[in-house]
């Protein structure tokens, strides 16, 4: 037994390392929601996967941040694992991603790629066996580790698991598109946890149901809901900080100091539908040609899971269709699409700031923190259209425009009302967003997890 006792398991880690010329090693810690979220608890283990070459040497060297341990996985088991199993197969299932006559065809390839999830699951069970005091709690994230709780409680009968998942939950009718006894290893899995927990209660539901129709109920374990919303504190200091202030100057001088803004800002990949996002504002600059040269549209799409081909098409399919729109409207003084691509938190948040329109239109989204993130920063208020198929509809539909994702004329017509709204009625929206936005503290979200764990 291990000395632990609070642990968290994820593939992404809090930090990462960077090899430098010298042959050095710095640490790097992330900005991500859940590192912030998980600092409530000060004293854990966060157990992780080595992701880049410079994780693995510092693996390797011994090079460790306090409470981070990362596991050096064989490169190839979790290419399979990450690459094949969770951000092909398990993220297509749950956004229902999957639309062509081929795919998806679950053949040799898939079992031997889900024998490389197997194994990698397996490495962070046997490590959080490890590492895990007598009666200690582990909170298991992610579509990556459905096997995890099972594995777990196998080696340890004394801990308290649950399991969180980010993302939405597939619908029972389209869950089982996977082989039979793959979908039953996945719900079974989930259910070596004490408690399974989701981001809303939509997406808690289809769990429940899958597991009602595919192995006759959920066995005992208690299923939760933990909202997750923005850091108003955090959002509003650096969004005022010099590197934003200087971001937001540069921002405003390409656009041009009379028009209005439409801003997105997602990282590039199929379920966040920039596309349509696109074409409905191509079709707005079509039907209502009053607001060419008034009008540009800001998109951060930032490259995300670059290893995988279709992620590599959908992002050039971005590049491409932004083009387009430039080529047939824009005009020498006015460009209507500013695409960027390069990651830069502080540019997204000057984009908040001065966004008059925030375009949010997830085919499917666990939650979507964008929503909630631009009405706490924004200046002068933001009109946000918004997805009906992302979690955070459920807290925000009432202050929002919101929108089918598939139907592109209507989020084209959503774009047109949202920037031809009054101001005093974009304000009064705005405000009640950031209200609803913020309820539930990312804080409060994991500690509302440890004490319903605890409370089972
Ligand atoms: C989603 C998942 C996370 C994941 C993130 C970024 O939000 O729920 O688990 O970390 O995407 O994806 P990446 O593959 O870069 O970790």
């Amino acid at each position: 037994h291990g000395a632990a006792e609070v642990l968290v398991a994820s593939n992404r880690g809090p930090v990462s390392y960077v090899l430098d010329d010298a042959g050095g090693i710095a640490a790097k810690r992330g900005g991500g929601g859940l590192v912030s979220a998980l600092s409530v608890v000060e004293d854990k283990l966060w157990v992780c996967s080595a992701l880049s070459e410079g994780d693995r040497e510092a693996v390797r060297r011994g090079v460790a941040e306090p409470g981070v341990r990362m596991l050096d996985i064989d490169a190839e088991v979790h290419a399979d694992a990450y690459n094949g199993i969770a951000n092909s197969v398990l993220w297509f299932v749950h956004h229902m991603l999957y639309q062509t006559p081929l795919e998806p065809a679950f053949g040799p390839e898939f079992r031997r790629q889900w024998a490389s999830y197997e194994a990698y699951n397996r490495a962070f069970a046997e490590a959080l066996a490890e590492e895990a005091a007598p009666g200690a709690t582990v909170v298991v994230q992610d579509y990556h580790l459905a096997l995890v709780p099972g594995m777990l409680r196998e080696l340890r009968g004394d801990l308290r698991i649950g399991h969180f998942s980010h993302t939405p939950w597939a619908p029972v009718d389209y869950f089982r598109m996977l082989p039979d006894d793959i979908a039953e290893q996945v719900l079974r899995g989930m259910l070596g946890a004490d408690r399974c927990a989701f981001l809303t209660r939509r997406w808690a539901d289809a769990f429940t149901d899958c597991c009602t129709h595919l192995v006759g109920g959920t066995s005992g374990t208690r299923i939760g809901v933990h909202g997750l919303g923005a850091d108003a504190d955090f959002l509003r200091e650096r969004a005022h900080r010099d590197d934003v202030e200087e971001r937001l100057a540069a921002l405003r001088a390409q656009i041009g100091a009379d028009r209005k803004v439409i801003v997105r800002v997602d990282r590039t990949e199929l379920s966040k539908n920039i596309v349509r996002g696109l074409q409905a504002y191509e079709l707005l600059l079509e039907s209502s040609p009053e607001w060419r040269e008034r009008v540009v549209h800001v998109a951060f799409a930032y490259p995300s899971r670059q290893d995988l081909a279709v992620y590599r098409d959908y992002t050039d399919e971005v590049a491409r269709v932004a083009g387009a729109i430039n080529s047939r409207f824009g005009t020498e003084g006015w460009t209507p699409v500013v695409l960027h691509v390069k990651d830069d938190f502080a540019r997204s948040l000057a984009a908040y700031r001065i966004a008059d329109v925030a375009l949010v239109n997830p085919i499917r989204d666990g939650m979507n923190l964008v929503a909630k993130e631009v009405p706490v920063v924004s200046d002068d208020g933001c009109v946000l259209v918004l997805s009906r198929e992302a979690g955070a509809y459920e807290e925000l539909a009432e202050d929002a425009l919101t929108v089918n994702p598939y139907d592109v004329s209507g989020t084209s017509r959503a774009l047109a009302e949202a920037l031809a709204m009054p101001w005093d009625e974009r304000a009064e929206r705005t405000k009640r967003l950031a209200a609803a936005a913020t309820a539930l503290p990312p804080g409060a979200w994991f500690l509302g997890q440890l004490e319903a764990l605890r409370q089972g």
